[in-house]
């Protein structure tokens, strides 16, 4: 009987997608995009071993996958381009003595067992098979800048490809031989480029690869379809006094002002901290992190909000968007901003397109005016499942 592997290229870096980590290791209701894949591979009993191609920057990211899955993956070094990680992918395969194998995106978690049954069993009869669905939508050309439409292009015949593709091992290997360097969209066209034929099988919608953030909308839509939206409010204010550097945002600013406060004093993140408990239902950061307790003085304040993200977790809630405002006169927050909105973006697990920093002074009026204090305003919106 053949022995059938599997290779799940998850070198890729995700740059459509956005976001602080590349989208394979993006969490969708509740486990990672590359959790679900390997998931869904794992356990098909025809498939009889998986190996996984990773950047190797990602080591922490797939130790966390590792973790959750309760076991450790079989993992090589991906290259610069989907081609170079496959082939990366297909010596270990050999190396693993199998005879076919299915070659699959990380980034399509849904792949369901009923498309991998037909897949594997079409490898009897095809030394190369894929998923493929027809276009349903009419499509032409764009002008060069994209504002205008150009000529229309007939949509008969034309079908968008999917993963897994299967394939008989030596043939594959003896296609990519020929390749040389040239960099291919997928392994099918490999087979094409050296003159082999690829069978075709029909896809599955919901077999969609995540791409753009509207991908991970949708993909939340199908695994949480009751969740409902909420939102939680924070607000937080310390005082300013003269002094080395303060930590505003989770980033340390040296401009001569520092906040005072019994932790690190960061108003910024208390004030997502007490949002994100908010949309939690779990009170406020003062019955978590009481102010008397001494193990939280001159605390990090990123522990406080990694601690109420856990919180809002176990609620079955996820945070979809964040916005902060920050008010006053000084420290100005232009020069900051970036930086501020890559680290919530990071400690959030959001993309930085989902985190909105603002600022403003109250017009020398008031304690931030008179530059006695600084205060912070944040909306947090959640999907609880
Ligand atoms: N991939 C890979 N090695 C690369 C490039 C891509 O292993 N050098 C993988 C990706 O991790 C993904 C799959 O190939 O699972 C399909 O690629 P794509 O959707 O283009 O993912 P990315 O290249 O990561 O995304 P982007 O092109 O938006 O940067
Ligand atoms: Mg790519």
């Amino acid at each position: 009987m053949m022995k059938i592997g599997a290779v799940i290229v998850a070198a890729g870096r995700g740059e459509r997608a956005g976001g602080g980590v590349p989208k394979q290791y993006r969490a969708l209701a509740g486990s990672s995009v590359l959790h679900r894949s390997v998931h869904a591979l794992l356990h098909h009993d025809r498939i009889m071993g998986i190996i996984v191609v990773v950047n190797p920057d990602d080591r922490d990211h797939l130790t966390a996958v590792e973790q959750a899955l309760g076991q450790t993956l079989t993992t090589v070094a991906g290259g610069a381009t989907r081609t170079a990680s496959v082939r990366a992918g297909l010596d270990a395969a050999q190396a693993a003595g199998f005879d076919a194998v299915l070659i699959h995106d990380a980034a399509r978690p849904f792949v369901s067992p009923a498309l991998l049954d037909r897949l594997t069993d079409a490898l009897a009869e095809h030394s190369a098979v894929i998923p493929a669905l027809p276009i349903a939508d009419a499509l032409f050309r764009g002008d060069e800048a994209g504002m205008t439409m150009g000529d229309p292009v007939s949509r008969d015949g034309l079908y968008a490809a999917q993963t897994p593709q299967a394939f008989h091992l030596a043939p594959l290997l003896a296609a990519y031989d020929r390749l040389g360097d040239t960099a291919l969209p997928d392994d099918a066209a490999v087979i094409r480029a050296a003159g082999g034929t690829v069978a075709l099988m029909t896809g599955e919608a919901d077999n969609f690869k995540l791409t753009t953030p509207a991908d991970f909308a949708r993909a939340e839509r199908m695994l949480m379809p009751d969740a409902i939206t909420v939102t939680g409010q924070g607000f937080d204010v310390h005082r300013l006094e003269a002094a080395d550097s303060m930590w505003l945002c989770g980033i340390e600013i040296r401009e001569g002002l520092g906040l005072v406060g019994h932790s690190d004093a960061d108003a910024g993140l208390h004030a997502l901290t007490d949002a994100i408990l908010g949309a939690a239902g779990a009170g406020d950061i003062g019955q978590h992190f009481p102010p008397s307790d001494p193990q939280w003085k001159g605390a990090a304040s990123d522990a406080f909000l990694l601690h109420a993200l856990k919180l809002l977790a176990e609620a079955g809630g996820r945070i979809v968007h964040a916005d902060l405002t920050l008010i006053a006169e000084r420290p100005r927050i232009g020069p900051y901003r970036d930086a501020m909105r890559a680290r919530v973006a990071a400690l959030l697990d959001l993309p930085q397109a989902r985190v909105n920093i603002k600022a403003t002074t109250t017009e020398k009026l008031g304690f931030t005016g008179r530059g006695e204090g600084l205060a912070a305003q944040a909306i947090i919106t959640a999907r609880l499942s």
